[in-house]
């Protein structure tokens, strides 16, 4: 990753950032662990540390620069006009459900389907939003809402296999498959905006981060206020509206309902190094994600894979399982014995939302049929680690540490 002009501008005053960050990282910190399979591992190095120290020293904290090259960079790559970078995933699922409402391609009480097998706040925002969240079941091969819909959908692509419904509006939930195609379509770019995280754990990262792309620039001009007060300041549109409220100071203009929940420059600094490196990632996690399917159904376990789908790109954000119903041992039994080698589990997502106890005190939300999918994963689905940093000895520790849960 080539320095950037900060960081060369720093370098031609006499402080080389990028050799002392090369030089004081602690690398095993940094460092793949070769002997356990963690869920994710540390996906940066010395030039995204650099870039932070140069932020601090240039005495800028709130989003400048750094974030806008960052948000250009992730529109580009992902196929969209536009970007707004914010502080997380949940974040970004918020302004763009409620950039949604403000700009009137949603109402408020609308109904959206939401897959029952999700994260929390992918549920929580369409309610936070105004709107009705519907839990729908999902597909028993994606564990994605998949088909044709009469009222808009949340597209969530589960753990980087991408969500193939449609709808009159597909709104996605991309947190957890930057990367990832239908067809030759990146997520990011099928609905009218999606939102992404980045989380620590994920494809790229900026510690906490997130951002909603989209194509159209009202909607993008919304997602601006939404995110920072509900003000006119980084709107396209700023010069027209000062005017048409003259009488108020332009400074401290609020146009929309807001909240601030944006990112700070440190996060962008970050985010500018990563982009370049999501081909790569992606790249290598999808041949894992492939070879590990085929590894482990190779086994004959009690438990099946969710090997990706004709037609769609699996990002491999994490590699979910499903014991089989008549399995010798229950789920927690499974986790206990893969922990106990060194094999980091966790259980899918929400796994089935509505039977979390937060789902009571959800607005307006509701279920819409019968929901087996999600149950079957609620009581025996786990996932554990991808990494764009795994290889066989990785694929070689998950496949002795199932052996030797399941083959006793
Ligand atoms: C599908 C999905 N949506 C939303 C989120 C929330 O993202 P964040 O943790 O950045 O708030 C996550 C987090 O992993 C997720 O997987």
């Amino acid at each position: 990753m080539s320095a950037s002009a900060a960081l060369q501008a720093w370098a031609a005053r006499g402080l080389d950032l990028e050799a002392l960050a090369r030089q004081w990282v602690v690398q095993e910190e940094l460092a793949v662990p070769t002997d356990r399979l963690p869920l994710a591992v540390a996906p940066y190095d010395h030039v995204e540390v650099a870039e932070a120290i140069a932020t601090l020293l240039e005495g800028r904290l709130t989003m400048g620069a750094r974030v806008r090259a960052f948000e250009d960079a992730w529109a580009a790559e992902v196929g969209a006009a536009h970007c707004v970078m914010v502080n997380s995933g949940s974040s970004a699922l918020l302004v763009m459900l409620s950039a949604l409402v403000a700009t009137g391609r949603l109402s408020p009480g609308d109904e959206v389907l939401v897959p029952a097998v999700g994260w929390s706040t992918s549920l929580f925002s369409v309610a936070q939003a105004g709107l009705t969240p519907v839990l729908v079941d999902v597909d028993a091969d994606s564990l994605c809402l998949e088909g044709a819909h009469d009222r808009p959908v949340l597209a969530l692509h589960l753990l980087g296999q991408p969500s193939r419904a449609t709808g009159p509006l597909v709104i996605e939930d991309a947190c957890g498959a930057h990367g990832a195609r239908v067809g030759d379509r990146p997520v990011g770019s099928l609905g009218v905006a999606a939102a992404f995280s980045f989380f620590f754990s994920h494809h790229l990262t900026t510690g906490e981060g997130g951002a909603v792309t989209m194509q159209d620039r009202d909607l993008a001009d919304a997602c601006r206020s939404v995110r920072a007060h509900g003000w006119t300041r980084e709107r396209s549109d700023r010069a027209w509206m000062e005017q048409a409220y003259g009488e108020i100071d332009p400074r401290f203009l609020f146009v929309t309902p807001g909240f601030n929940l944006r990112p700070t420059e440190v996060a962008g600094a970050f985010g500018v190094h990563q982009v370049g490196r999501l081909q790569g990632y992606v790249a290598r996690r999808n041949q894992n994600h492939r070879e590990w399917c085929a590894a482990v159904a190779d086994l004959g376990l009690p438990l099946r894979v969710f090997p990706e789908l004709p037609g769609t790109t699996h990002a491999g954000f994490a590699f979910p399982m499903l014991l089989d119903a008549d399995a010798p041992l229950d789920r927690a039994e499974l986790c206990r014995r893969l922990e106990a080698r060194g094999v980091q589990t966790r259980p899918i997502s929400g796994s089935n939302l509505a039977r979390q106890p937060a789902f009571e005190a959800v607005p307006r939300a509701r279920v819409e049929g019968a929901l087996p999918v999600a149950d079957a994963v609620h009581s025996r689905g786990i996932f554990v680690g991808q990494s764009h940093a795994f290889d066989q000895r990785h694929l070689d520790l998950l496949l002795d540490a199932l052996k030797a849960a399941l083959l006793r």
